[in-house]
């Protein structure tokens, strides 16, 4: 059977640390979610030390995925996400709670004047598969001064290259701040379509997107002068001049956004970003005809340039965080009254799970897209590597009956559809999974 190729999974496999969270208590132990939309866009941190470490792929810490967040009040920075204090006179921001819900994981972070909100938010839309499919996640940013008074604030983070798994990252990098949003965009120029290489996805391109305000300036280059110029110098340090079509030269190339926040007692709206790591198709799957298909994410129906779907993403923010506020009562309300630890688990499994798959259309047999053709594909995140595979489906499925029943439906077709094909499968007996040409789909070398 032919199926093949690159995607996805996995459900509960991989560092389910040891129990977290959702209370407001601190500290907890093990490693929480930062961003996790599909298995290629699956971003972890130690939980005692998010502004002191670096997030990681979950492979761990072999494969960083650089992502840093300072913020400078009154002539003072303080870290509050990675380890953007490394040599450098940054303080750490201390951390007064730390929240795991469903959706979001929130840090509070306490300065000398101001306490700041950090959430990370990795949307569960699973009724709206235009959204669900979007490969996007949320960072948002508040302040508040704790002694009444105003306070001078520049806010600055970055993401590095590393979030892409190619190495060196021989990449185009574009910045461009022209329209209402402003974004960085970086592709390898070694994509490797429908590849992996240590179970990253070698076909990537990276977004970073915020609102393009008056006064915001960028940097692309190293993390630690980026840091050190924006602790030491302030905006000034940055620049605002647009530039493209360069080599990425180093491992922690980091692409940074800065803003000047002026005199405030309070941020009056979140300061917000959005993360993206966007692959062309998704699978290449051999269905009952025997011809096969690539296969691309449900959004592609609705947006013909991912920079449209930025603009849309960044204009939505508001209503994403409703309903995840909404999503995440409902959720913990009703796991709660089963027990405690019950509402624990969903906390940390809830992205997880839909975060193991991905939801696919492909162009019908008029050359449009057809979505009525959506299929999902599962990957065994963490162990396998296997597609589709029937007991984690088997596992998994309490929770899509729960969010969405349809989504059963999506994740058993292709395992259905490909069974009825006598030219791919010949056993008397069900199928485990897709069948992959190489069982495990790490390890694809270049070339
Ligand atoms: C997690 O971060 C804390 C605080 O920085 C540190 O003490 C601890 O060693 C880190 N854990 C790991 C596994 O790196
Ligand atoms: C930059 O943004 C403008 C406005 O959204 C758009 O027209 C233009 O094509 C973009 N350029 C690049 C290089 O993405
Ligand atoms: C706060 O609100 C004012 C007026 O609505 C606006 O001009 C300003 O940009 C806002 N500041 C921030 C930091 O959001
Ligand atoms: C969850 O419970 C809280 C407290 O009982 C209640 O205020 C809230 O409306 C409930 N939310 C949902 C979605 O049921
Ligand atoms: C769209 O997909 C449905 C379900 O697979 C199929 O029945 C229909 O023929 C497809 N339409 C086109 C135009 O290919």
């Amino acid at each position: 059977m032919v199926f093949l190729v690159l995607l996805l999974l996995a459900a509960f496999a991989q560092v389910i640390p040891r129990y977290v969270c959702q209370s407001n208590e601190y500290p907890f132990s093990g490693t929480v979610p930062l961003a996790i939309r599909s298995p290629y866009f699956n971003t972890w941190i130690n939980a005692t030390g998010p502004n002191t470490n670096l997030p990681n792929f979950w492979t761990g810490s072999e494969t960083p995925c650089t992502w840093s967040g300072l913020v400078t009040i009154d002539g003072v920075t303080w870290s509050w996400l990675g380890a953007a204090n490394d040599g450098l006179n940054v303080h750490n921001a201390i951390i007064k709670s730390s929240t795991i819900t469903p959706t979001r994981t929130i840090y509070v972070y306490e300065t000398e004047s101001m306490d700041l909100t950090v959430t990370f938010l990795s949307p569960i839309e699973a009724s709206d598969p235009v959204k669900q499919s979007l490969p996007f996640i949320y960072l948002s940013f508040e302040a508040k001064a704790t002694d009444g008074n105003v306070h001078n604030v520049q806010l600055y983070s970055d993401v590095g290259a590393d979030w892409m798994a190619q190495s060196p990252y021989d990449s185009v990098r574009i910045w461009n701040s022209t329209g209402t949003n402003a974004f960085w965009k970086a592709t390898s120029k070694q994509m490797i379509p429908l590849a992996e290489i240590s179970n990253q996805a070698a076909d990537v391109m990276l977004y970073y997107a915020t609102q393009n305000v008056p006064g915001m300036v960028q940097r692309f280059g190293s993390d630690i002068e980026g840091h050190t110029l924006f602790s030491q110098s302030g905006l000034s340090g940055l620049s605002r001049t647009a530039t493209d079509q360069t080599a990425i030269a180093g491992n922690v190339d980091v692409f940074s956004m800065a803003f000047d926040l002026g005199n405030i007692r309070a941020t009056n709206a979140s300061i917000v970003w959005t993360l993206g790591l966007v692959r062309d198709s998704s699978v290449s799957y051999t269905p009952t005809s025997g011809e096969t298909q690539l296969r691309y994410p449900y959004y592609v129906s609705q947006f013909a340039h991912v920079e449209d779907a930025i603009n849309k993403i960044l204009g939505d923010f508001d209503s994403a965080a409703k309903s995840a506020i909404e999503l995440d009562e409902k959720l913990l309300n009703q796991s709660s009254a089963i027990s405690a630890q019950y509402m624990d688990l969903v906390s940390l499994a809830a992205r997880q799970t839909m975060g193991g798959t991905e939801l696919t259309i492909a162009l019908g047999s008029d050359g449009l897209w057809n979505i009525s053709d959506v299929k999902a594909f599962m990957k065994d995140v963490g162990s396998s590597g296997r597609i589709n595979p029937v007991e984690i489906l088997y596992a998994s499925f309490p929770f899509f009956l729960y969010i969405d029943p349809p989504y059963a439906g999506w994740l058993l077709a292709p395992l259905l559809e490909v069974q009825e094909s006598t030219s791919q499968w010949a056993e008397p007996y069900a199928a485990r999974d897709l069948v992959c040409p190489t069982q495990k789909l790490g390890d694809v070398s270049s070339g």
